[in-house]
């Protein structure tokens, strides 16, 4: 018997425990087990009743996503769910903490449900690119109302058990221990207190014309994604006899299991997980109170996400006046959360009451960690540090917010540079999941590893950057950001760029994200770094004559686009003008650009830079930068993040991409030298990740 799965027998009772940690994934061990254990309980004449149910944190998070990709090892889940539902003897499951894709399969395949109160469950292949392959398109629809089991296959949403059992998918809910729960669950099955019955035996009650309503929608969607419309046209099966529909279910699932969107998506899940290892090994200070220092939107996103982690927060501000002002923005951001139901009302209280206005620094003398949020200049934020230097108890974490400023000089102010480290929050703070951590020279590694157990209390993804001019997402950034403007000079639409980058899958288009970040921003940023321009970069000052006639983008209501009250935009033509204007100054003759070519210079800008980070050792490992741009940038879900989607390309084809555009401007399109280096060995960035984060 595998050593994944127990069997315990208590009287008329076999009760067969899933103990796989950390999540009891379906990998090849539990599946063979499971089968075992419920043949051996069918055989063993003292067995009337079979109770299964799961060791440590959850019954089930569904397959080991680690065995995609690899060759198939039997029994598959469907064998095994489907010698579950034949059994002889009644089978019985208990679910506690999540039943979640081939976790809940094995649940609808077993003849009764019992579920603890806290239970999450849900059928989220989609999210990974696939539907759920085990029956859960033919037995969801047939336990639950045709909308609910849509919905849930469509979109993966999680259900709580409350929702479970008025859909029907549980048939009850139990207080106790997965183990107590077992136990009375096959005594009431026993004494007939707990109805058992086949899934398969139910009838669907399948409304094909309600599912070819949610494909069309679906397919309407941009980026169309194979997926979800697949797990939809799997439900129409359910109509069929069961061994049919399980048939038409497999080939479909299979089908999804090659695909390219399956490869990126698995790969943004593994990101998230793999961007926590870190070659930090230090012990993580204890941290319980923090600071902030500024109440502009930055600082007050990061207050806001601090007390939701349950820290007591001192917002400091210049004046009184400002300093309550921005805790009223606080309490703001903290009633959303309620709104969107993040956070319940007493909870929202309790942070609130954690949050303390100050003027003078010594307020913050007594702090674990105080994170610097004032605007970008480093003479303002030297001096910032040196207070702090003086002010604050030994041990206690410095952390500075900048997005692109030398982190090692903001050290450099302190005595403790050890201490100092940066905490690269993305707008709005408190939203947003990414945090670059960035890890100055001296910084310790005590300190690293407390920014990283920080961001999981946050629940934000921590990604480790070296020091750099923007470190890993804004050095990118501006680098493929000119790729738009060159675009824009040479002929392309503003407009034509943002739709052919919206059509592949970013949520927004460069123009439209400037417009929304402030061009007055970038316009500062590129004043700043005038003085050092070097003469052969090409430069488009299109948005510096925008910003010198007031338009500043949605702030002001106009920038490379007019907005109105709603979220609509249309083409400034002020905007328009100033690109035709720029076009003349320049002598430049307007050509035309497919969108397949604006998307594939876009990325080859991105990709370019994205391994130059790699080659200096800014970032550690492609995943990394995957991960940055993933949750911090926008980048498209399914495409797995800008060095995996690299991957998809190919480094040769990459390679005569670039070398074609330098014909136009060798100074910007540089192949690097490791890009050169993996065309010419057939190397790919998944090889330079420590480990397989995708199943490929
Ligand atoms: N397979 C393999 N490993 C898994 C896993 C899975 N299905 N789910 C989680 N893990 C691993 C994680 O990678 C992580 O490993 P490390 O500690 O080495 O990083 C560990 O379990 C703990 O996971 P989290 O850090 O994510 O812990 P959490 O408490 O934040 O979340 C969870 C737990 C809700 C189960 C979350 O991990 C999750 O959502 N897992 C994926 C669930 C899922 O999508 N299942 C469907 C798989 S596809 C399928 O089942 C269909 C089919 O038939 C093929």
């Amino acid at each position: 018997m595998s050593t994944a799965v127990r069997i315990e027998k208590t009287g008329a009772t076999g009760l067969v425990i899933l103990n796989a940690p950390p999540v009891n994934a379906l990998g090849q061990g539990l599946r063979a087990g499971l089968i075992q254990a419920v043949e051996a309980l069918n055989a063993d004449p003292q067995v009337e009743v079979i109770s299964i149910y799961g060791e440590g944190r959850a019954l089930s998070a569904g397959a080991d996503i680690r065995e995609f990709g690899q060759a198939p090892q039997a029994p598959n889940l469907p064998v095994v769910l489907n010698a579950i539902e034949a059994s002889a003897k009644p089978v019985v499951i208990t679910l506690h903490g999540v039943a979640l894709g081939g976790g809940l399969e094995l649940c609808l395949a077993c003849h009764a449900r019992v579920a603890l109160p806290s239970t999450r469950l849900g059928l989220p292949e989609v999210t990974l690119g696939l539907l759920p392959g085990a029956g859960g398109t033919q037995r969801l629809p047939r336990l639950v109302p045709l909308e609910i089991a849509l919905e849930a296959v469509t979109t993966g949403r999680q259900f709580s058990a409350e929702e479970a059992l008025a859909a029907g998918l549980v048939d009850r809910l139990a207080d106790g221990t997965p183990h107590e729960v077992a136990l009375q669950a096959a005594a009431d099955v026993l004494s007939s207190a707990l109805e058992t019955r086949r899934t398969s035996d139910l009838k669907a009650d399948v409304d094909q014309a309600l599912i070819a309503g949610a494909v069309a929608r679906l397919s309407d969607r941009r980026p169309v994604l194979s997926a979800p419309i697949k797990a939809a046209k799997a439900i129409s099966h359910a109509a069929e006899p069961i061994e049919s529909g399980l048939k038409a279910e497999r080939s479909l699932f299979l089908e999804l299991m090659e695909s390219p969107d399956r490869q990126g998506l698995v790969h943004a899940f593994g990101a998230e997980r793999a961007v926590r290892k870190i070659p930090e090994t230090g012990t993580p200070r204890n941290i319980a109170s923090a600071g902030v220092i500024g109440g502009g939107t930055m600082g007050v996103g990061i207050a806001t996400a601090l007390l939701t982690a349950g820290l007591s927060v001192t917002l400091v501000e210049t004046t009184l006046e400002r300093a309550e002002s921005a805790c009223l923005v606080v309490a703001k951001n903290l009633d959303g959360a309620v709104k969107r139901g993040k956070l319940t009302q007493a909870l929202r209280d309790e942070n609130l009451q954690k949050l303390t206005p100050a003027v003078d620094y010594d307020a913050l003398a007594d702090c674990d960690l105080v994170i610097e949020a004032v605007f970008e200049d480093m003479a303002v934020k030297t001096e910032i540090f040196s207070k702090l230097d003086r002010i604050c108890k030994a041990g206690a974490i410095l952390g500075t917010n900048t997005s692109y400023l030398d982190v090692n000089q903001i050290a450099a102010a302190t005595t403790r540079p050890e201490d100092v480290i940066g905490l690269h929050f993305f707008s709005p703070a408190h939203v947003m999941r990414l945090l670059e951590v960035v890890v100055a020279d001296k910084t310790g590694s005590d300190v690293v590893a407390t920014a990283f157990a920080l961001a999981g209390r946050m629940k934000k993804v921590a990604v480790r950057s070296g020091v750099c001019d923007g470190f890993i997402g804004n050095r990118i950034l501006a680098h493929y950001r000119k790729s738009a403007d060159y675009m824009l000079l040479d002929g392309a639409d503003f407009d034509q760029i943002d739709k052919a980058l919206e059509d592949f899958g970013f949520a927004m288009g460069p123009f439209a994200v400037a417009d929304l970040a402030g061009l007055d921003i970038a316009w500062a940023n590129r004043k700043r770094k005038a003085a050092t321009r070097p003469p052969e970069e090409r430069y488009s000052a299109i948005a510096d004559r925008l910003c010198e006639a007031g338009s500043f983008g949605r702030k002001t209501g106009s920038g490379f686009y007019t907005y109105g009250s709603g979220k609509a935009r249309s083409v400034n033509p002020d905007a328009e003008a100033a690109v035709q204007a720029e076009r003349q100054a320049e002598g430049i003759e307007p050509r035309s650009f497919s969108d397949e070519e604006i998307v594939s210079r876009y990325m080859a800008a991105m990709i370019s830079e994205a391994v130059r980070v790699l080659e200096e050792g800014i970032a550690q490992r492609p995943v990394d930068i995957d991960a940055v741009f993933l949750f911090g940038y926008g980048f498209p879900r399914h495409l797995g993040g800008p060095l995996n989607y690299a991957d998809r390309i190919g480094a040769a084809n990459l390679v005569s991409r670039i070398e074609s555009y330098a014909k136009e401007d060798p100074y910007f399109w540089q192949v690097p030298a490791l890009l050169r280096n993996m065309a010419e060995t057939g190397q790919r960035f998944a090889g330079l990740n420590k480990e397989n984060t995708d199943g490929s």
